[in-house]
């Protein structure tokens, strides 16, 4: 799996003069089965999450309020994805390590897993993820 393998995904997006809605539905909007849901809130401007990549795993990043940088990078080449639309996804594959930097004052990041937590999924160290990545 490479960054070129991330990609945005547009919801479904209703407009009325109530305001806007959108949904995604499992196995329908996203091509996997969304086993977990978990989601980033209070996030100080100063403050960078993920630094990690993924095993098996893969799942989509929603920034539904607020904008956020995610850094992408597969070991040979990187790509920065702005994430500030509540009505798209940024899906990550595995092998791709992902850095969530530069959080808006109140933005909340809603993240839709393809697996349970398993810390064992985890690269946590980009050195050892780099030599993952070159064998
Ligand atoms: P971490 O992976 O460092 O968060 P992020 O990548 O968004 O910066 O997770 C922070 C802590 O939360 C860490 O101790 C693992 C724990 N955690 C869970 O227990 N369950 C979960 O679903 C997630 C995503 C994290």
């Amino acid at each position: 799996m490479s960054v070129s393998d991330c990609f945005i995904i547009d919801f479904p997006k209703i407009t009325d003069k109530r305001g806007n809605l959108s949904f995604i539905e499992n196995n329908c909007h996203i091509p996997f089965a969304i086993k977990r849901v978990y989601y980033l809130y209070d996030v100080p401007a100063f403050a960078e999450r993920g630094g990690h990549a993924h095993k098996h795993l893969t799942q989509v990043l929603i920034a539904l309020s607020g904008s956020f940088d995610v850094h992408l990078d597969d070991g040979q080449h990187k790509k920065i994805v702005t994430l500030n639309k509540p009505w798209q996804g940024l899906l990550i594959s595995n092998n791709v390590w992902r850095e969530l930097k530069g959080f808006s004052s109140g933005s909340t990041c809603l993240v839709l897993a393809s697996e349970y937590y398993v810390e064992n999924d985890y690269y946590r160290d980009y050195v050892e993820f780099l030599h993952s990545m070159s064998v």
